[in-house]
C-alpha cells in the first residue's frame, strides 16, 4: 500500500469536509506527544516547524525537527510540513527563503509554505512562484499566503475588535483569484480575522484573544482562489466560527500556542512532565475543538500500488 501524498490529503480532507490540522513545534521534546496523541485519536496531522522558532524557540533547524520526526513518523497519521519561511521576516528583516526551502525539501518535508505576505501583491507573486517551481519539481505542494495575519510582530496588537470590524489587512477575494492563478500556489492561507499567537518574550506566556471569523468573506475568497484554505491562528478561535470555517473551504489549521503554552508552563517541573502536559493539550484540541476524532478513516482506502 503506498503512502498518500500531502497534496492528496488535503484534497480528500477538503471533499470530506473535514481539516487536517498542523501542530507547530519549537522544543524538540513536543513531537513525541504530538504523534502519540494524534495516534491515539486515529486522527491525522501534520508536524510542522517555522522559521521563527528555530531562530527564537528551541527546534534548532529544519533538519533536527526532521530527525526528529523520523523517530516517530506513523505514514497512517502524520506527515511533515515546513511552516512560514517569510521573506521578509517579523523583525522586518530579508531571509534568504530559497535556500532554508531547498534544504528543508532534502531533509524530507512533504510541504512546505513561503510566506511573502508582508510583500505588495506583484512581489509575493512573483516569490511564490518561484518556490512553486522548486517544490514542484520534486512533486511537493506550496502554501502561501495572502493578507496580513498579524501577531508575530513585536508591539501590541491594534485592539481586536477594531481590527475585526474594518477587515483591515483581510484577504482580498479577487487579489487571491490573481495570486493563485499566476503564482501556482496549492494551497492559500488567508486572513479573516484570524491572527497569531505572540511570540515576544514579554507576550508569549500571556493568554491570546479569542478571535473571530469572518465566514461570508471567507466563502468569498474560497469561491474566487478555487484552492485549499489555511487558517493560521487556531488556537483560541472560538469554536463555532473553527467549525463553520471548515465548511466553508478550511482544509487545514494551523495550531501553534496551546501547545506550547502547556510545554513551556510545565517544564520547571521537567521535560517528562511539559510532555505530559502538551499531550493532554492535544487530545483536547483534537477531540473537543476540532472534532477531529477517528479522522484517518478518510483516508484509510489508500491506493494500492
Ligand atoms: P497559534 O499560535 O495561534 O496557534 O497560530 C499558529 C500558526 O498559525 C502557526 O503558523
Amino acid at each position: 500500500m503506498s503512502c498518500l501524498k500531502s497534496g492528496e490529503l488535503i484534497r480528500m480532507a477538503e471533499a470530506a469536509g473535514k481539516a487536517i490540522p498542523g501542530f507547530n513545534i519549537p522544543y524538540l521534546p513536543m513531537v513525541g506527544p504530538v504523534v502519540k496523541a494524534i495516534k491515539d485519536c486515529n486522527s491525522f496531522g501534520l508536524l510542522m516547524v517555522a522559521r521563527l522558532e528555530w531562530e527564537k524557540f528551541e527546534s534548532k533547524s529544519p533538519e533536527a525537527v526532521a530527525e526528529e520526526y523520523r523517530k516517530f513518523a506513523l505514514s497512517k497519521h502524520t506527515r511533515l510540513h515546513l511552516d512560514h519561511i517569510p521573506v521578509i521576516d517579523e523583525d522586518n528583516l530579508r531571509v534568504d527563503y530559497m535556500d532554508i526551502i531547498r534544504r528543508a525539501i532534502d531533509s524530507g518535508y512533504e510541504s512546505v509554505m513561503i510566506d511573502g505576505s508582508r510583500l505588495p501583491l506583484d512581489e509575493n507573486i512573483r516569490c511564490t512562484k518561484e518556490v512553486v517551481e522548486l517544490a514542484h519539481a520534486s512533486g511537493i505542494p506550496v502554501e502561501a499566503e495572502l493578507g496580513a495575519v498579524m501577531g508575530h510582530e513585536a508591539g501590541p496588537l491594534p485592539p481586536y475588535e477594531e481590527l475585526f470590524a474594518s477587515g483591515r489587512g483581510f484577504t482580498d477575494p479577487e487579489e487571491a483569484r490573481r495570486f493563485v492563478a499566476e503564482s501556482g500556489a496549492d494551497w492559500l492561507s488567508v486572513a479573516i480575522g484570524n491572527v497569531h499567537g505572540a511570540i515576544s518574550a514579554a507576550a508569549k506566556g500571556k493568554q491570546k484573544i479569542s478571535a473571530r471569523l469572518d465566514i461570508a468573506h471567507l466563502g468569498k475568497i474560497y469561491r474566487a482562489a478555487g484552492v485549499p484554505l489555511v487558517l493560521h491562528g487556531g488556537t483560541g478561535i472560538r469554536k463555532e466560527y473553527v467549525l463553520e470555517s471548515i465548511r466553508h473551504g478550511i482544509a487545514k489549521i494551523n495550531v501553534a500556542t496551546a501547545i506550547r503554552q502547556p510545554y513551556e508552563a510545565n517544564l520547571p517541573r521537567g521535560v517528562a512532565v511539559a510532555q505530559d502536559a502538551v499531550y493532554k493539550a492535544m487530545l483536547k484540541i483534537i477531540n473537543d475543538e476540532l472534532e477531529l476524532k477517528d479522522s484517518a478513516e478518510i483516508f484509510k482506502y489508500q491506493r494500492e500500488d
